[in-house]
């Protein structure tokens, strides 16, 4: 059967600070810039999920589209939402709260969680309109 990707797109808004609890503040703006800024902001989120498998024979589909939405909801999103990453999450308790790290724990939420024969293959996080990160699971 074919092997095909299909793409979920979701949304989230989330505050966040970016730094290192062991430097100074000075040494975190130096490296973070105003992401280190002490009383947090936010960012517009855009994750899309990429899963892949062998076309089922009976649907035609890779997996069901509002599978794929209800998990990304449950694991990542309805924890993410209008929440602070640094605060609010506890899977992200302890890590320093870049999109790089957030896309990798993302990534743990949702990988053991898709049906028999169906590979997550690639998360793309848009922080802002600008740059987004990529992680495929190495
Ligand atoms: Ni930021």
């Amino acid at each position: 059967m074919p092997r095909v990707t299909i793409t979920r797109e979701v949304h989230f808004s989330a505050a966040h600070r970016v730094f290192n609890p062991e430097w100074s503040d000075e040494r975190n703006f130096e490296v973070f810039g105003a992401c280190a800024n002490p009383n947090w902001h936010g960012h517009d989120y855009v994750l899309y999920v990429a899963v892949e498998a062998d076309l089922d024979r009976d649907t035609g589909f890779v997996m069901d589209f509002k599978d794929l939405k209800s998990v990304v909801e449950s694991r990542v999103v309805q924890d993410m939402d209008h929440k602070n990453v640094n605060l609010d999450v506890p899977w992200m308790e302890g890590i320093i709260a870049s999109a790089e790290n957030m896309v990798v724990a993302i990534w743990d939420r949702l990988v053991d969680r898709l049906p028999e024969g169906v590979k997550l293959a690639k998360l793309t996080l848009w922080e802002t309109p600008r740059h987004y990160v990529e992680y495929s699971g190495e």
